[in-house]
């Protein structure tokens, strides 16, 4: 299908898409990167996670690319609130002036944070807001986080947090192997005001090795992304979007590297695709966008 056969229409939670093609969080934080992906081929642009608080993220080596999949735990480093308040408008102008729309990606340590931070992505030109409930990566004092998306009661108390946000709010998971809690975590989606899911972030807790054996991350573990990820969120997208009621919209993100991913993932129910890893293993080269664009047209 090409983008003119897609035609006018394609929409995530109510907002036009020129085609299904979109940059995953975490790969542009900044003014700079915002004017280059506005610039470039890719639908909308993606910015964050922004947390509450400002984040140093992980010291040392935070990304492991080897062949077919990558290992990350940059442990969301960003500018916090101040960097909402401060420069979202601007990226919100930026985005928009390439004719594109802009997600912000948020991510709190409790349902009220996720409230504070739709609320200030929302009043920054946000068109969409998207709640990163799946981010293995957070450490503090030596310990690592909970994974929100695995508690269905605290998938559903981050959303009704951000109900009041004046643009659409959609959740982020983690992968969900178990099918039972797959389908909790999509009744109380479906329950809850969210208007898109964004399945999947990086596989939990991989460990990618140097050659002598010592873990290629200094934390130790890290989020699986790559093209080993391509099975697995085209079997989260195919369940996701069978449990999900159709109004809630389904963006299927993992392993998206040549044309034949976005056909196989729009096949199985996305409405949307995006990618991170392609983006940084072409060293952050916003052109990814369309030579995949056009690899999925031919
Ligand atoms: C280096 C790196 C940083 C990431 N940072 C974020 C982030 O801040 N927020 C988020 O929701 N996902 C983040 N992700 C996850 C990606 O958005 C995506 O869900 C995941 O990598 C799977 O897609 P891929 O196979 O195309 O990389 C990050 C991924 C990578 C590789």
């Amino acid at each position: 299908m090409s983008p003119a056969a897609d035609g006018p229409g394609r929409t995530l939670a109510g907002v036009a898409l020129e085609h299904p093609l979109l940059n995953a969080a975490g790969t542009a934080r900044t003014l700079d990167e915002v004017a280059r992906l506005a610039r470039s081929a890719v639908a909308a642009v993606t910015v964050g996670s922004y947390t509450l608080g400002e984040r140093a993220g992980n010291g040392g080596e935070v990304y492991a690319s080897r062949e077919g999949y990558a290992v990350n735990a940059l442990g969301m480093p960003n500018r916090g609130a101040a960097q909402l308040r401060e420069e979202l408008p601007r990226m919100a102008e930026l985005a928009h002036a390439g004719g594109k729309p802009l997600v912000v990606s948020v991510a709190g340590f409790a349902p009220g944070e996720y409230g504070e931070l739709a609320g200030l992505a929302a009043a920054g030109g946000a068109d969409l807001v998207e709640l990163n409930l799946g981010c293995p990566n957070v450490w503090d004092d030596g310990a690592q986080k909970r994974i929100a998306s695995f508690d269905p009661a605290l998938v559903a108390a981050s959303v009704a947090a951000a109900a009041d946000a004046s643009v659409p709010v959609g959740v982020k998971l983690s992968p969900l192997a178990d099918p039972v809690l797959l389908a909790e975590v999509a009744a109380a989606v479906g329950a809850s005001t969210a208007r898109f899911v964004v399945s999947c972030n990086t596989f939990p807790n991989g460990l990618a090795l140097r050659p002598d054996g010592r873990p290629a991350l200094d934390v130790r573990f890290g989020g699986v992304s790559g093209g080993a990820m391509k099975p697995i969120v085209l079997g989260q997208v195919a369940q996701l979007r069978a449990a999900l009621p159709h109004a809630v919209d389904v963006v299927g993100v993992g392993g998206v590297r040549r044309g034949s991913d976005v056909h196989d993932l729009l096949q199985v129910g996305a409405t949307a695709v995006g990618l991170a890893t392609a983006f940084w293993d072409r060293g952050e080269d916003p052109a990814v966008f369309g030579d995949l664009l056009a690899d999925w047209v031919a």
